[in-house]
């Protein structure tokens, strides 16, 4: 790389990943060749082991018993769509917020298309979703609520615990998406009475993309269909899919390096700590938001105090379409940051930015207090100018 690069765009995707992520991906594929849980042979049998370990450190990681409630996908979108398409069924109701992603919104929509009666409840222009809100919205046919862990436009984080409490006392399932805070935030389905967990692998768990997961609570697996059929490896004799975990839901060859990468991440995760790496991005969002906070011109979307955001916020520069601040940013100062929408336009539309949206800065654990002062510095100069 031939240029100083301040990368904050990890709520897209991480980077860099840790070494042993990139280590380990590159030793299964040359080591770990095999098939997992098809053919029977060594390599196959070592892939086996490579995708059962990747259980079983998420497993940990989330609060999860048994390693085997973990559908393992390709994102927290296909996690997300097997729980959508799968649970909901015409004449269902279900409840969301206007904070979501469009991982949550266009399969929800595409549903109320199909028949199921979708309640949409409004968040605070800090996107704020009022736990008080929700007993009102349930009627007699609600089946689910899916909501967001934390907004990928504000970095709100959203009360999950107390909302759990509120769907289990009601009798209705509670999907979270935690694209954003798995590996970030802690995460515990039991204490959070959450029982479908969507998540991927390539944000805060350093792993490759391509990589994520969908926990689904005991017994639920019986009343969802799955998004794909095909070869699982087991019951080969019958011409249909199992109906058991993880293989009603896990069809065709996995990515097998993907998840070794996977793993080495959450590994990284342990060795350094959690809440190590929570109270990293936590101080760096704080040195962010106060720097730009003093910047005239400038606007900040979200809550102002840091311990109920995660590592995202994003802001507009007054009179900058945020696409060419965006740009700007890019070529003169090296800074990777996501303008726009965030594919989430209601959680604009909430926040008073839709059409044009925001700038996003996304910080991880790799960015350093000198590369905030550096951003606070750029996003300056940018406001200066106008
Ligand atoms: N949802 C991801 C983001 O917020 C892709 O950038």
């Amino acid at each position: 790389m031939n240029r100083n690069i301040l990368y904050f765009d990890n709520a897209a995707t991480s980077w860099p990943k840790p070494e042993a992520t990139i280590m380990t991906v590159d030793s299964c594929l040359r080591e770990t060749g095999g098939s997992p849980g098809r053919s029977g042979h060594s390599l196959s049998i070592d892939a086996g082991r490579v995708i059962f370990n990747a259980r079983e450190v998420l497993a940990g990681l989330l609060g999860i018993d048994d390693p085997l409630r973990i559908v393992l996908t390709k994102n927290a979108t296909e996690a997300l769509n097997i729980a959508v398409f799968g649970l909901l069924k015409p004449g269902d109701h279900v409840i969301t917020s206007s904070m979501e992603h469009n991982s949550v919104m266009r399969p929800l929509r595409a549903m109320e298309a199909n028949g199921v009666d979708l309640t949409v409840l409004p968040c605070s222009t800090a996107g704020e979703l009022d736990p008080g809100v929700i007993v009102p919205a349930i009627k007699k046919n609600t089946k689910a609520i899916f909501l967001t862990h934390a907004s990928n436009v504000t970095g709100t984080i959203i009360s999950v615990a107390d909302i759990g409490r509120i769907a289990r006392e009601h009798g209705l399932v509670f999907c979270v998406d935690a694209a954003q805070t798995a590996g970030t935030l802690p995460i515990d389905i039991g204490a959070m009475d959450i029982d479908l967990l969507a998540f991927t692998g390539h944000k805060s768990l350093f792993g490759p993309q391509g990589t994520g997961g969908l926990y689904i609570r005991e017994d639920l697996e019986q009343v969802i269909s799955p998004l794909m059929r095909g070869g699982t490896g087991s019951r080969s004799e019958y011409e249909e899919q199992p109906d058991f975990m993880p293989d009603k839901f896990e069809s065709g060859t996995p990515n097998t390096s993907g998840y070794a990468g996977l793993t080495a991440g959450i590994n990284f995760i342990l060795s350094q700590g959690l809440n190590t790496i929570n109270a990293h991005k936590k101080s760096l969002t704080k040195l962010f938001l106060h720097g730009i906070g003093a910047v005239d011109g400038v606007t900040i979307y979200g809550l102002k105090d840091a311990s109920r955001r995660i590592a995202v916020v994003s802001f507009n520069i007054q009179g900058m379409d945020p696409a060419k601040a965006a740009l700007d940013l890019d070529e003169r100062f090296g800074i990777m940051s996501r303008p726009g929408l965030h594919c989430a336009p209601s959680a604009h539309r909430t926040i008073g930015t839709f059409p044009t949206g925001a700038i996003r800065f996304s910080f991880g654990w790799f960015n350093t207090d000198e590369e905030i002062y550096q951003a606070v510095e750029a996003v300056r100069v940018l406001a200066n100018q106008k």
